[in-house]
């Protein structure tokens, strides 16, 4: 598979920044849905207890108990998500040793919301081992998100009945002895054989809504291969894609 990535004049680097910057913006709304959900959660189970006392109705301690525990789960769920934001903003620059697991987690979490208000599952590996690379963690975050978009538009833009079908984005994750496979099928419509060696040229896209640039996979290869891995993408057309994104095993120990 040959990928071309030749970024060759200044008008090209300008457009590159500013399709990271509606990275930016366009994650900006999904943290706005995804502090939504526990918000309004709170919101319910206060309110629930409030009228309770008001009316003064017998209100169970077990009851008062799994209500309140709900509000420490969904209040803590919103702290580890602006803990991982300011993280975002503070560090942008630095490498370090990180578990794949936790990256995963992280990439996930700032769009899970958009998969499942389009009724895309999203499954990822839960944690099984410590797994660790050496990167700058946001980096690779950035181009994990880049794949998960474009699965979401692939799953959304095949139109055959698919009533048999799932919707369904799945992450896993493999090891060989040096590195770390970060696998991403999703059931969208594929690639033609014939624009596969295109994909990953800046400003290469089929899709015609205006809106995308074609410069997704351009920048989530530049960023792998920046952080001495690699990214693969094979496809069967009528069945889905799969992305491969191979980064070096960090060894603690060694
Ligand atoms: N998971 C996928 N399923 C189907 N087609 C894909 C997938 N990922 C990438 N493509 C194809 O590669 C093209 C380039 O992707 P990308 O560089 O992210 O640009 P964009 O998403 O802006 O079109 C897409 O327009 C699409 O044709
Ligand atoms: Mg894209």
């Amino acid at each position: 598979m040959s990928s071309n990535v030749t970024i060759n004049s200044e008008k090209q680097v300008l457009l590159i920044r500013a399709e990271r910057l509606k990275a930016i913006r366009e994650m900006a709304s999904s943290i706005a849905h995804e502090l939504n959900q526990p918000l309004s959660g709170i919101r319910a189970f206060a309110e629930n207890l409030l009228i309770s006392i008001e009316k003064k109705w017998e209100v169970k301690d077990d009851e008062i108990k799994h209500k309140m525990s709900r509000i420490i789960e969904q209040v803590d769920r919103m702290s580890e998500f602006i803990e991982h934001l300011h993280d975002l903003s503070n560090n942008e620059q630095e490498e370090s040793v990180i578990n794949a697991y936790t990256i995963i987690k992280a990439s996930i979490q700032m769009i899970a919301a958009k998969f499942k208000s389009r009724g895309i599952a999203l499954k990822f590996p839960s944690e099984s081992k410590e797994l660790f690379i050496k990167v700058n963690p946001f980096k690779i975050e950035e181009a994990i998100r880049k794949l998960l978009y474009n699965s979401l538009d692939a799953i959304e833009n095949f139109t055959v009945d698919r009533y048999d079908l799932p919707k369904s984005v799945v992450i896993s994750l493999k090891t060989t002895d040096s590195k770390i496979i970060i696998e991403i099928t999703d059931t969208g419509g594929g690639i033609e054989q014939n624009i596969l060696e295109n994909i990953f040229d800046p400003f290469f896209t089929t899709k015609s809504n205006g809106k995308k640039l074609g410069l997704g996979l351009t920048i989530a290869k530049q960023i792998i291969e920046e952080c001495n891995g690699d990214l693969q993408i094979i496809s069967n057309l009528g069945i889905g894609t799969t992305a491969f994104l191979t980064l070096p095993l960090y060894k603690k120990n060694v």
